[in-house]
């Protein structure tokens, strides 16, 4: 599908979000390990997450409109299939975890981009954790118990530490992941709202293994990486003023409010109370005040990865030079996002170079409408939606724009309707 966008007049009015892709992943694979039926509201519906549930519909987990029927800590059944994973990372990762602990073996695959992403973080761990673990193809499970251990991961990854978590969940003993960086803690915190004993200190998580799980009752906040794209359309857009209600603002995901405030956003945000144990908001931006170009490092980076491809198009209309480091783990994403980016918005006529590890993008550049690329890549057809709406001369083609349905089904109505 080809989206065509064209410069808009000012954004206005409230967006409504779809449900946070990392909580809903989870709800899903422990609401399938609970003791009892866990139910939810504002699951997002999108391929990803439709992914994750078929997965576990293979593995005889009932799944049914608001409900996740729970299996108890061990009663998943062997899928009759390889269990495909789609183009998410997330389901391929933490179901990795979840499956490396199990009596039986379980194959995961993807499509051509999952199948491309590295899965040795996840094997390494698992296999030094006592499971039967390789990769390429994905294989994991079919071995004894496995035991706890302490695991310093290589990479700022909450996937990993997450399959860790998870698989520490069956494991003899305590199992600790300390992180280089720190990322979305939603296991953590979910894992406690379930009844389970979690620590955290210093940058390092410990889980044991509990005797049961209990099951789920929330409501999932709004995606901020969804959001992301409307703050960065409605500080460009001349005039706009967007506001999204409940969206989840845990602090492990609020570090892109920051950085924009840092060059000049005007954002606000109001507290909404919490939805088992995750914060919830509203924000609201309204323009840039007084605008300036933002570096990012390795420490920023982790907390913001998701966002990057958006604030790369908000750095081409900063004065000055923003340097984007530290981001190495964009070339591993859905697309190589660092070079899908630097190639869409220098076909738009922006100023950006690509690094190994970012961007450097310096600006404000006079942006015009061109045919670009998604390369199957949602957060990257979103942020090139976002710079079409500031595009002059002719429209913004955008190749393979039915991608934005991984993470936001209905995002181009969305947008028209503003
Ligand atoms: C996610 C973690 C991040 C993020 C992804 C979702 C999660 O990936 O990019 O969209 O739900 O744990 P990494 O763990 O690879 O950084």
């Amino acid at each position: 599908m080809i989206a065509t966008v064209r410069r808009a007049r000012d954004l206005q009015g409230e967006v409504r979000l779809p449900g946070d892709k990392s909580i809903s992943h989870r709800v899903l694979m422990f609401g399938a390990i609970a003791s009892g039926t866990s139910r939810v509201r504002g699951l997002l519906v999108g391929a990803d997450v439709r992914s994750t549930a078929r997965c576990l519909r293979d593995l005889g987990v009932e799944i049914e409109g608001d409900s996740v029927v729970g299996k108890g800590l061990h009663g998943l059944r062997p899928a009759s299939r390889p269990l495909y994973c789609g183009n998410s990372g997330t389901t391929m990762r933490l179901m990795a975890g979840l499956l490396g602990a199990q009596e039986f073996e379980s194959i995961l695959t993807g499509d051509e981009s999952l199948e491309r992403r590295p899965m040795d973080r996840v094997v390494e761990p698992l296999t030094r954790m006592g499971a039967k673990a390789s990769w390429p193809p994905l294989r994991v499970g079919g071995q004894g118990p496995l035991h706890g251990i302490e695991y310093v991961t290589p990479v700022a990854s909450a996937q990993v530490k997450s399959a860790v978590l998870l698989a520490g969940l069956f494991a003899e003993g305590e199992t600790t992941v300390i992180e280089p960086v720190p990322t979305r803690d939603h296991t953590e915190r979910m894992l406690r709202a379930m009844g389970a004993q979690v620590r955290t200190a210093d940058g390092a998580v410990t889980v044991a293994p509990p005797a049961r799980l209990s099951p789920l009752e929330l409501e999932i906040p709004g995606d901020m990486s969804a959001a992301s794209f409307w703050l960065v359309a409605g500080g460009l857009v001349p005039g706009s003023r967007l506001r999204m209600p409940h969206v989840g603002v845990n602090p492990s995901r609020t570090a892109f409010l920051h950085l924009l405030k840092e060059a000049g956003f005007a954002i606000t945000m109001r507290s909404e109370g919490e939805a088992a144990g995750e914060p919830v908001g509203s924000i609201e931006v309204a323009g840039v005040a007084r605008p300036r170009p933002v570096s990012v490092d390795g420490q920023t980076a982790a907390a913001v990865i998701d966002e990057l491809p958006a604030f790369a198009v908000a750095a081409t209309q900063l004065p000055g030079r923003s340097r984007i480091t530290g981001a190495a783990e964009l070339r591993v994403k859905e697309s190589d996002r660092i070079a899908s980016m630097a190639e869409g918005l220098s076909a738009m006529g922006a100023d950006i170079t690509a690094l190994d590890d970012g961007w450097e993008i310096k600006g404000p550049t006079r942006l015009e409408g061109a045919r670009v690329r998604s390369h199957g890549d949602h957060r990257v057809a979103m942020a090139l939606a976002v710079a079409g709406l500031i595009a002059e001369g002719g429209p913004t083609d955008i190749d393979g724009a039915e991608c934005v349905d991984i993470s936001y089904p209905g995002f181009f109505d969305q947008l028209e309707a503003l």
